[in-house]
């Protein structure tokens, strides 16, 4: 294991009954309260409804942020950041998913900087500090109500890029599977994709001697896929919706990745396809990540091998190490296809056309990954085979 720090200050309210505790949270801050929101899902299936009631009986003054982006644009983060300061207010409630959540993230820091919220993104400026942040999860998948990352696209410049920083991480959480329920079944698939993809990206590190987070991901894998393809054929089934919600949190809320650094190349690498071409997060990962596997498995075939046993149930008798670690690929890849996720570039109609400026994104800070190193030409690689 890699010594390490461990902080995670989020307060958790968890199940069918949690949004009760949203008045004791309130309680805890001042009157002016900016609600943000997306596109309107919360508005049909009445979760806006239920957090609208109780700031009202808490006599909270609201001011409202809707038609956040899926793929959050800084332009909306900006926006928010300017009710922040006009008004005055005292906290942000995010009711979403992680594109909410991340874009109330920049807001909250935006808040209290002068300078323009783009700097965050791009690590020109750090945020030191933030407007206390609440949220009101309505998605499983990204793990941004109890971390400290935010990803914001800007479509002008047609770059998407992960930031963070400890003042952004939510002062509390609201997870109730009941109002994950109407999440139709596109995005029911991109978010199990997502949060599998988060934990082999903190699976696949180069630390030794990590037993107990190996375990940790291995088990909330089998999890997953246990509820998975039950789930997706009954949207509406509260014990499954209530494990893929914890298991979505448990992701990335850096449990995992105690004690090893991970690897987040093929998350790298969507973002840049995604700055480009405006895909869901995880449709790019599904496509993207299994590339990443096949090219990387050199690195460390029994890694591949150990989890291709113990999570994709391969048969290791009579078998090289290789060609195990392999199979466990093809399965993962089987299971992501049985589930409708995408498996090709192709699928969202993406040719080469624009490889040159997606690799020029990746590499903008030199070559990256954790578990293997990726120059330019690796990724053209990756992105060639996904074709
Ligand atoms: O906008 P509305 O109308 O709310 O509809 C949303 C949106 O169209 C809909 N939806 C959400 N909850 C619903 C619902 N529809 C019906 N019923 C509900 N209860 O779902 C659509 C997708 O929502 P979005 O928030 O975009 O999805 P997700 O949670 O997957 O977030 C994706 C974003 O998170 C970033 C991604 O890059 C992407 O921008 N990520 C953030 C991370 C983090 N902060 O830690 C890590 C991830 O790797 C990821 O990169
Ligand atoms: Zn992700």
């Amino acid at each position: 294991m890699n010594p390490f720090t461990f902080y995670n200050p989020v307060t958790l309210h968890f199940g069918t009954d949690a949004i009760e505790k949203l008045p004791q949270e309130l309680a805890k801050y001042g009157d002016k309260v900016l609600v943000v929101y997306g596109g309107g899902s919360i508005k049909s299936n009445g979760v806006y409804d239920d957090v609208l009631a109780i700031l009202k009986q808490a006599n909270k003054q609201v001011f409202e942020l809707a038609g956040v982006e899926p793929n959050p644009r800084v332009e909306t983060a900006r926006l928010g950041a300017e009710i922040c300061k006009s008004e005055g207010i005292d906290l942000v409630i995010a009711v979403g998913g992680g594109s909410v959540i991340d874009c109330s993230k920049l807001i909250v820091a935006a808040a209290k900087y002068d300078g323009d919220a783009w700097d965050f993104v791009i690590k020109k400026a750090f945020a030191k500090e933030a407007l206390p942040l609440g949220v009101v999860l309505t998605l499983a998948a990204t793990g941004s109500e109890m971390n400290a990352g935010s990803v914001i696209t800007n479509m002008e410049t047609e770059e998407k890029f992960g930031w963070g920083s400890p003042a952004v991480f939510p002062k509390f959480s609201i997870l109730n599977p009941k109002y994950t329920v109407t999440v139709p079944r596109n995005h029911t698939v991109y978010g199990i994709v997502d949060m599998m993809s988060h934990i082999f990206e903190q699976y696949f590190h180069n630390a030794t001697n990590t037993p107990v987070t190996d375990g940790m991901c291995e088990g909330v894998l089998r999890a997953i896929m246990e509820a998975a393809p039950k789930l997706v054929e009954d949207l509406e089934n509260i014990a499954l919706r209530e494990t893929i919600l914890l298991a979505g949190t448990v992701g990335l809320n850096t449990f995992l990745s105690m004690g090893s650094r991970g690897d987040w190349a093929s998350h790298d690498i969507e973002h840049a396809v995604s700055a480009v071409y405006d895909i869901p997060h995880a449709g790019g990962l599904a496509i993207i990540q299994p590339h990443w596997m096949r090219h990387a498995v050199t690195e460390n075939p029994e890694r591949f091998a150990g989890l291709a046993v113990r999570v994709f149930d391969v048969e290791a008798d009579g078998k090289s190490v290789e060609q195990i670690a392999y199979e466990g690929i093809d399965r993962l890849s089987a299971f992501w296809t049985s589930l409708g996720a995408p498996s090709r570039l192709a699928d969202y109609d993406i040719d080469q056309t624009h490889f040159d400026k997606i690799i020029e994104h990746t590499m903008c800070n030199g070559p990256f990954g954790n578990f293997k190193k990726l120059q330019a030409e690796d990724v053209r690689t990756i992105l060639e085979n996904a074709l």
